[in-house]
């Protein structure tokens, strides 16, 4: 991997604003547990510390000019997590959103989601289309925070309503690959040019499946919590050192 040159953090500002950036970032804040377990505290301490330290990359990401930041922020599947992480989850997103939105919005910054939002507890839900609404008419960046979301559920949540669409079924059409795309829950954003995930992992955990498929990927072994805006800066710099081909030859 390309190591990002050692230098004052207003230079790795500078060298990542000569070439072009990523439209669109995406990132899997993985390693909340671990960071907790290694610190010697119950994992929902890593949660919080997890959220702390997402303000800093929303706010640098806006600043660099990034147009959307995507993070998965809870998945299909965590449902299986102990109800006691789970809550600690949710009442983290509502603190979030409570504490955060007047600032982002001040930023420019626009709160979307996705997922299956209306399986998220009713204070979560009111919580996200407060934030939502107030922030809607702001267009710096798209904050896109990933919430009961799964890929795979996103691809038949798409194709069940293009099928219950009257213009649809009355016509006969076969499905093509642009007209899913108007039925995801990403529709109307560019794709991720960029995945960035934490914690050393390297799987995409059904994220973005169909969105990601010519992303690049940057893996790192900090720990969400210890990610930090300088981190960004090294994953913009080596996604700025990348060939992207497109399935071409460049
Ligand atoms: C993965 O770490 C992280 C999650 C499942 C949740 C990510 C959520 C946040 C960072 C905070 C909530 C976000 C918002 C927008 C308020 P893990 O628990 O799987 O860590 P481990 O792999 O080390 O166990």
């Amino acid at each position: 991997m390309d190591t990002y040159p050692e230098e004052s953090d207003a230079q790795h500002s500078e060298v990542t604003i000569t070439r072009a950036l990523p439209r669109h970032v995406a990132i899997i804040m993985d390693g909340n547990g671990r960071w907790a377990t290694q610190h010697g505290l119950p994992r929902v301490f890593g949660h919080r510390e997890g959220v702390k330290a997402l303000k800093p990359i929303v706010k640098e990401s806006a600043r660099l000019g990034i147009e959307v930041l995507t993070v998965y922020a809870f998945s299909t599947e965590n449902w299986t997590r102990p109800p006691a992480e789970v809550n600690t989850l949710m009442s983290l997103l509502e603190e979030f959103l409570h504490q955060e939105t007047p600032e982002l919005k001040a930023e420019g910054v626009c709160i979307k989601t996705i997922g299956n939002i209306s399986a998220l507890p009713e204070p979560a839900q009111r919580a996200l289309a407060w934030a939502r609404e107030e922030t809607a008419k702001e267009t710096r960046m798209v904050l896109n925070i990933a919430l009961n979301y799964g890929g795979r559920d996103e691809l038949v949540r798409a194709v069940n309503r293009w099928l219950s669409d009257p213009s649809v079924t009355s016509s006969g059409k076969r499905l093509d690959a642009l007209t899913l795309e108007r039925y995801l829950d990403t529709a109307g954003l560019p794709d991720p040019d960029l995945l960035i995930r934490s914690s050393g992992e390297i799987r995409l955990s059904n994220f973005l499946l169909w969105q990601l498929a010519y992303a690049e990927i940057y893996i790192t072994d900090t720990l969400w919590p210890d990610f930090t805006a300088k981190e960004l800066a090294q994953a913009l710099y080596t996604y700025q050192q990348r060939d992207r081909r497109f399935g071409g030859i460049g």
